[in-house]
């Protein structure tokens, strides 16, 4: 499949580097030039160009700018009834999508995250993306999401990356404290969560199940859990989605 990048930044070099080797053409906009240029020193499938010729040379094209900027771009470009566009973009509405990338109709959103780089990925999507499957069926989790406002709550949701990271990270950074071994440290609390993580996805387990392993009343996880609840953490978390909503309309 001929593959193109309009925006060649954070997420679309995540999603090269997954892709590539698999038998695809990549084509690359040349911004920004120096992750382009180093995508295509590292990748003998991908290539780079001006916007309009990836456009005009993709099957599929991955909309991978800011927003801001895509409403300027986009509408320039020249789509063809037979692209398949896939936006990865928070605040493009499909709405806004069908007018900017016309006559393009099988337009579709999803929310990569880095991970997508090594596979094993979760590719939430509004509307089902034949593409999209194509691409990453093999290698990612694709879900389908019935509406777009449910799809907008997976993007929402997905900023829970960077607040639970900073708190593994000040897990990590405190036991480093106790222990003098800030590598050790690391290593011991992203494989206690990468454990859990691997229960979910190779045995079933829910969230429920793990937490009731880890309730044990006066346990150290319970009491930690019962101190970071006297303190808000859960409701913090749950109010700072909910700011997310007005601005995803949901
Ligand atoms: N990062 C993530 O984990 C993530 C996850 C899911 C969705 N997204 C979405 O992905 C989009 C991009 O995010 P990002 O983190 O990848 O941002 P980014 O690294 O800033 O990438 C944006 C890219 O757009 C390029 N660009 C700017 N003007 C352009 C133009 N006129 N023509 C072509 N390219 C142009 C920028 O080039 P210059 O550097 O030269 O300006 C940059 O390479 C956003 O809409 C975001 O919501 C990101």
């Amino acid at each position: 499949m001929r593959v193109g990048f309009i925006g060649t930044g954070e997420i679309a070099a995540a999603m090269v580097e997954g892709l590539s080797g698999r038998g695809h053409e990549l084509l690359l906009s040349e911004r920004n030039a120096q992750v382009a240029a180093t995508l295509k020193g590292q990748f003998a499938d991908v290539q780079v160009a001006a916007n309009a010729d990836v456009v005009a040379g993709s099957d599929v094209v991955f909309l991978c700018l800011m927003a801001d900027v895509a409403r300027d771009v986009l509408i320039a470009l020249p789509w063809r009834a037979d692209h398949s566009v896939i936006s990865v973009m928070v605040d493009v509405p499909l709405a806004d999508l069908a007018r900017l990338c016309a006559p393009a109709h099988d337009i579709a959103l999803t929310i990569p995250l880095s991970a997508v780089a090594v596979g094993g990925s979760v590719l939430p999507c509004h509307p089902e993306s034949r593409a999209l499957i194509e691409l990453f069926g093999e290698s990612d989790t694709i879900i389908n999401v019935p509406s777009e406002a449910g799809l907008n709550a997976h993007f929402a949701a997905s900023a829970l990356s960077a607040p639970l990271l900073t708190l593994m990270q000040t897990g990590s950074q405190w036991l480093a404290d106790q222990t003098g071994d800030p590598q050790g440290a690391e290593t011991y609390v992203a494989g206690v969560f990468a454990g859990f993580l691997r229960q979910m996805s190779e045995q079933g387990a829910d969230f429920d199940q793990l937490l009731q392993s880890l309730a044990t009343e006066g346990g150290l996880n319970a009491t930690l859990k019962e101190d970071m609840a006297h303190a808000g953490a859960p409701d913090a978390l749950r109010a700072g989605l909910n700011n997310l909503k007005p601005r995803l309309g949901i």
